[in-house]
């Protein structure tokens, strides 16, 4: 969403103050400047939540990384690239499906950081399996980290935000949590779980400069979806309107929009970028 003028390689003198604010415009976000905001992102240590993170980095936030255990030094390797573009960043490994957990991370987050300012829901698993196979198991692990773990993050950032009367909260949600899919119905509830919390959150503190939505992505190039094989990413491009699969950073240029100051009047969506796929 930046804004850079197409200027020539070679130019006059009076044109490189020009290029060098389009440079910075475009480094730093036209018209987003989250600089002195803190955003929290849950799952950054790779694919969308990363590709979140970076951009929230460039449009001028400090941002606390978040990721499981197991992925701690891809989580510090996000934390480098926010550092690299001057930003502050923090690293906190917590299961945002486990209450003690959320706990610390929002606590240490708000500690050491000193304000919570944004918060991004993007922690997520599949575990697909059709329904009449599916086990407790596989339905109970994507209902506690795709949407447990939404409210519980929520519900701990909420009273910094309400103290702030300002407040962002971004919930990564799916086109499949609007129009279903075989295979995925615990994902699926899990998604439509997490449209249904971001409106109820919406009505609950829209009073306090708190807005909350959510973004249902389509089919997007990460590790989540590196398992589909050649002719199932054929058939799945061909229900794209625009032709191709979207990547992390489609997403992270709209999640930058919806916390910025310009989208203060904007509550309660459900934001599609999914390439049109979401038109059925
Ligand atoms: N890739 C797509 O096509 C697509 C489409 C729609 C929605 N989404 C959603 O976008 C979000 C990001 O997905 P992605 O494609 O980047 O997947 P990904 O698997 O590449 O990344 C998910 C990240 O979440 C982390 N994570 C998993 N469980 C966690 C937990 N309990 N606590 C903290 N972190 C945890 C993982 O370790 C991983 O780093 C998810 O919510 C996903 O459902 C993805």
């Amino acid at each position: 969403m930046g804004f850079v003028l197409p200027l020539p390689e070679i130019l006059p003198p009076i044109y490189i103050g020009v290029r060098m604010t389009c440079e910075r415009n475009r480094r730093w976000g036209y018209i987003m400047d989250l600089s002195n905001k803190v955003a929290i992102v849950t799952g950054s240590a790779r694919g969308i939540g990363r590709a979140i993170a970076l951009k929230l980095a460039e449009v001028g936030a400090d941002i606390v990384v978040n990721d499981i255990p197991s992925a701690a030094e891809a989580l510090e390797n996000t934390a480098g690239e926010i550092r690299a573009l001057k930003r502050k960043a923090l690293a906190v490994t917590a299961d945002v499906s486990s209450a003690p957990d959320v706990a610390r991370l929002i606590d240490t987050a708000a500690k050491e950081m000193g304000r919570i300012d944004i918060l991004v829901n993007n922690a997520g698993v599949t575990r697909d399996q059709l329904l009449m196979r599916m086990t407790d198991e596989e339905w109970d692990t994507v209902l506690n980290i795709d949407l447990k773990s939404a409210f519980l993050c929520t519900r701990a950032v909420l009273r910094h935000m309400m103290k702030q009367r300002w407040g962002r909260i971004v919930s990564i949600a799916s086109v499949v949590g609007i129009m279903g899919n075989a295979g995925q119905a615990n994902y699926a509830a899990a998604k439509a779980g997490i449209i249904g919390l971001t409106k109820s959150i919406a009505k609950e503190v829209g009073s306090r400069g708190i807005t909350a939505n959510a973004i249902a992505p389509g089919f997007i190039e990460t590790k989540m979806t590196e398992q589909l094989d050649e002719k199932q990413r054929q058939a799945l491009t061909q229900r794209i309107p625009l032709g191709s699969i979207g990547t992390p950073g489609d997403v992270a240029e709209a999640v930058a929009f919806l916390v910025s100051e310009e989208a203060r009047y904007i509550t309660g969506q459900v934001l599609g970028v999914d390439g049109g796929m979401g038109l059925g």
